[in-house]
């Protein structure tokens, strides 16, 4: 029985690669190469001892979707990460993101239905909830219109395997995550964004390296504690870990739906400033910052009720915000030095 990690050399993947190996699982990567380097499988094999199968696809091929289920046979279950992520790029080039999101989920639930039976988990995004009226956000809480075609994809492709699950024997679980950040422990695979980062984590570890001037934080006169807006930053190594018990929980048929939805997060909020103190704190370094206006698009604060996930996936954040700083700052330290 093999496991598909698609998108298994990014970031989260990679992560997700390791603990599933941990598990025992025999893995099978998809990727294209488009945002990831095949070097992270030296990364995994590093830590696990195992080298998981490779292939470099891109999932808007249909015929090549096709050709890879029809040499794997024997793939049990699917962890779906393989999209294009940039908030801020996916405004610029929406088709882009239309095109790669959702064909590529299209053609692999086209695949999986033509199995006896097939286990999907769904990358998600807390995004889907835009900015949530009460705090913290639970999974009833409404979606509300995406506020960029990124997350618009996240929406439309939960709303496909709704649809889809209905009328096939493809059971799923959509993991809507919060902020994932860190690196794994070993060093041996991190957050690795190609260009100028986008996301607050890898800019701060950038420039605390001194490849960026100083950080930008974007608003300080957002309604929170500090001025700063607020996210929910769980570290990627719990993350993985929580993938692994849904693909188990469906595989096990322990799902009580055809379709479960849980939000991940640790439940906690932090403040841009309180980030910046953490990364701090762990690197005996200070950090370069000066206040700008808002960003397009950013919402105050997000962070998660854990309660479904904890009381029925069974799975709960051990990591702390300062251990997933300073994981991403030795991360950043031996990318850097390599
Ligand atoms: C966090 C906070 C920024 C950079 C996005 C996507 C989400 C997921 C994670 C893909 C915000 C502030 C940031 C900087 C800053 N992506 N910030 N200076 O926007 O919460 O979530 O990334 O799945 O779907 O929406 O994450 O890390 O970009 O920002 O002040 O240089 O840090 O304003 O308040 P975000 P982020």
């Amino acid at each position: 029985m093999k496991i598909l990690v698609t998108g298994g050399l990014g970031f989260i993947g990679s992560h997700t690669v390791v603990e599933l190996q941990n598990e025992g699982f025999e893995v099978v990567i998809i990727d294209d190469l488009s945002n990831a380097s095949e070097d992270v499988i030296q990364g995994i094999v590093n830590i696990t001892g195992k080298k998981p199968l490779f292939e470099k696809i891109d999932l808007r091929e249909k015929a090549a979707v096709k050709d890879f289920f029809k040499k794997y046979n024997d793939v049990a279950g699917v962890i779906h990460f393989a999209a294009s992520k940039a908030v801020g790029e996916s405004v610029e080039n929406p088709l882009l993101y239309y095109e790669n999101n959702i064909s590529s989920l299209v053609y692999l639930l086209q695949e999986l239905k033509e199995k006896p039976e097939a286990s999907f988990i769904f990358s998600s995004s807390c995004t889907v909830y835009g900015q949530a009226e009460k705090m913290p956000i639970t999974e009833d809480a409404p979606v509300q219109a995406a506020m960029s075609p990124y997350g618009n994809t996240k929406q439309i492709g939960e709303e496909i395997i709704n649809d889809t699950a209905k009328v096939t024997n493809i059971s799923a679980i959509l993991l809507r995550y919060f902020n994932p950040v860190g690196a794994h422990p070993s060093a041996e695979i991190g957050e690795l964004p190609l260009g100028v980062p986008q996301n607050l984590v890898p800019f701060i570890t950038q420039t605390g390296m001194g490849l960026r001037q100083e950080l930008s934080v974007f608003g300080n006169d957002y309604p929170t504690p500090d001025g700063t807006a607020v996210r929910d930053y769980i570290h990627v190594v719990d993350l993985a870990k929580a993938h692994v018990i849904a693909l188990q929980r469906l595989l096990n048929k322990k799902n009580v739906q055809k379709v479960e939805t849980f939000n991940l997060g640790t439940g906690t909020g932090s403040s841009v400033l309180e980030v910046i103190h953490s990364f701090e704190k762990v690197s005996d370094k200070k950090l370069p910052y000066i206040i700008k206006p808002r960003r397009e698009g950013d919402i105050t604060e997000a962070y998660a009720n854990t309660d479904k996930a904890n009381n029925v996936l069974g799975w709960k954040a051990q990591l702390t915000l300062d251990e997933a700083m300073s994981s991403a700052w030795e991360w950043e330290q031996k990318v850097r030095n390599k």
